[in-house]
Parts: C-alpha cells; sequence; structure tokens
C-alpha cells in the first residue's frame, strides 16, 4: 500500500472517532487541526500499546474513562502565571486606561485552563484599583482543568517562575502578598476570585456571552483549524461591546478572519486588538 493511502486510511480512521466522541459526548473536536488531534491521538495510541486510531473507537464508546482520558489528551492545557510577562507589561500600560473610563467592567478569560492566566489578570487589576468594579468570567470546556482553577491551588517549585514573570509583567508588589503557602503548594487568596465566576463553556459549540469589556484567549485557537477560527473570531466579535479588547496568544492570528477588518490593532507583537466603534 502506498504511504499517502495509509496517510488517507488513517485520518479516515481519526474522522470517524472524533465523530463517535461527538455523537456520543457532544465534545467537537472535528475542526480542530489534523496535525494537532493526529499527534496527540498517536501518543495515545503508543501509550495504550494500540495499533489502529479505530481500535480507540468501542473503547470510547464503552469506557467513559477512556473518553476522559481522550479529552485530556485533546486539550493542550499547559499555562503558567503571568505568561509572556510582556504581555501583561502592555495591557497595564495600553490597555488599562481606557478600561479605567468605565464604570463597570466585564472581562472573560476564554479557555482558562488552571486559571494561572485569570488570577495573573486579578493581581493586575487589583493594582491597577480595578478589581472591585470588574466582573471577571473564566470558561473552559474541559470541567476537571476548570475544577483545578476554582481551586487555585499551584505547585511550589513553579512560584520562582511566576514570580519572576510577574515582575516583568510591571508586578508593583511581591507576587507572595497573593498566595498563602500549604505544604508543597500555594493557595491563591480569597479575594482575589471574589469577582470570578467559574463555568463551562465550549468555543466549538456555545454561544455568546455579552457586552464584554475585554476577551482573552490566548494559546487556544492555534489547536483549531482556520473554519473553527472564524467561528470563535465571529463569537467573540458578537460578544464584546463596542470599543472592547481583544487579547489573543502570540502565535495566533486574525489576518484570515471574517471580522479582521473589524478590529484595529492595538499591540501587533503582543495580539492586542480593539473591536471598531461604528461610524
Ligand atoms: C494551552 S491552554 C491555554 C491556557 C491559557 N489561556 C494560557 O494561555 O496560558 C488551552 C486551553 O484551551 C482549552 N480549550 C481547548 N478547546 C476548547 C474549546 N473548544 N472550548 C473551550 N476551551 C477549550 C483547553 O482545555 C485548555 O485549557
Amino acid at each position: 500500500m502506498k504511504q499517502q493511502d495509509i496517510a488517507a486510511d488513517e485520518q479516515l480512521e481519526i474522522e470517524l472517532l472524533l465523530e463517535a466522541i461527538h455523537r456520543k459526548y457532544g465534545y467537537d473536536f472535528r475542526q480542530y487541526s489534523q496535525a494537532h488531534t493526529r499527534r496527540r491521538l498517536e501518543h495515545r495510541l503508543h501509550l495504550e500499546n494500540m495499533g489502529k486510531f479505530s481500535e480507540m473507537i468501542p473503547r470510547v464508546i464503552y469506557e467513559e474513562e477512556f473518553f476522559t482520558q481522550i479529552l485530556l489528551d485533546l486539550s493542550i492545557n499547559t499555562t503558567e502565571m503571568f505568561r509572556d510577562p510582556w504581555f501583561y507589561k502592555r495591557i497595564r500600560e495600553v490597555v488599562i486606561p481606557h478600561l479605567r473610563t468605565y464604570p463597570f467592567l466585564k472581562i472573560w478569560h476564554a479557555g482558562c485552563s488552571a486559571g494561572q492566566e485569570v488570577y495573573s489578570m486579578c493581581i493586575l487589576l487589583e493594582e491597577e484599583g480595578l478589581k472591585g468594579r470588574c466582573q471577571v468570567y473564566a470558561t473552559d470546556f474541559n470541567d476537571r482543568i476548570l475544577a483545578k482553577a476554582k481551586d487555585g491551588i499551584y505547585p511550589m517549585d513553579l512560584v520562582r517562575e511566576y514570580s519572576s514573570n510577574y515582575l516583568k509583567a510591571g508586578g508593583t508588589g511581591s507576587l507572595s502578598e497573593y498566595y498563602v503557602a500549604e505544604y508543597n503548594n500555594v493557595v491563591m487568596k480569597r479575594f482575589l476570585k471574589e469577582q470570578v465566576l467559574f463555568s463551562s463553556h465550549n468555543l466549538a459549540t456555545d454561544g455568546v456571552f455579552g457586552e464584554m469589556h475585554m476577551i482573552c484567549c490566548r494559546n487556544v485557537l492555534i489547536y483549531f483549524n482556520r473554519d473553527l477560527q472564524n467561528r470563535v473570531m465571529e463569537l467573540f466579535y458578537d460578544s464584546l461591546c463596542p470599543g472592547g479588547f481583544l487579547c489573543l496568544g502570540t502565535k495566533e492570528s486574525m489576518k484570515f478572519s471574517s471580522v479582521a477588518d473589524n478590529f484595529e490593532v492595538v499591540c501587533g507583537k503582543e495580539k492586542i486588538f480593539r473591536k471598531k466603534r461604528r461610524r
């Protein structure tokens, strides 16, 4: 059999597997990037000593635990506090002065993973004196990771890096003011999450969140194909108030999206955009 026929058959097996997941559990990975899904499923295949992608189909259908494992495999949860510190620095310098002009703010972190991004933003808002007038929505489609976000408990050995990021991001105090150390972990202080609503939301299938002043969706769209990226961009456009800010990850772009012309670039390198006001 030719190499390209094998690849086409394997792709068919993957598509049938994703179809089974969608029909049985409602999670839609059919528009994730092919390279990403193949890589992650190949990894699972080797760990489970399986020969073909199609062997996973009966297992996802009949073993819920196996499906949960596949869900974890397909949703990369890598994150950190003040990830790309220069991004947060630009938020302080460029975005905060605009946000300050609103009496009440709504901020949405879509694909928030274990919450480090959300706590980072809450610390920044606290230091800028804005936290008291914010409602923050923190969403992810993976309920296990969302539960971790709510807990806000992180391994102590990561804190040195988080603290260094915090300072590079323009932090005005010390990160240690925002957590309590417990054994080998740090627990983020309760007051940080007072304005945060953690909830399940799937960017591939769920609808808009109304009238947001800022949306952060960083390092999520890279896993989606062009059509799904476009759907999500339209969702964000509809969820933002005029003049609202959209923040993407460094490797992400809105260039090919149908709403690109309705945004202006605020910071090109940091991927901060602003929804244009209608004239
Ligand atoms: C690499 S993490 C990024 C976390 C954080 N935004 C950051 O930049 O550090 C990607 C997150 O997107 C979530 N995700 C993937 N597909 C999603 C979808 N369709 N809807 C909502 N969240 C999704 C994953 O569960 C994961 O937590």
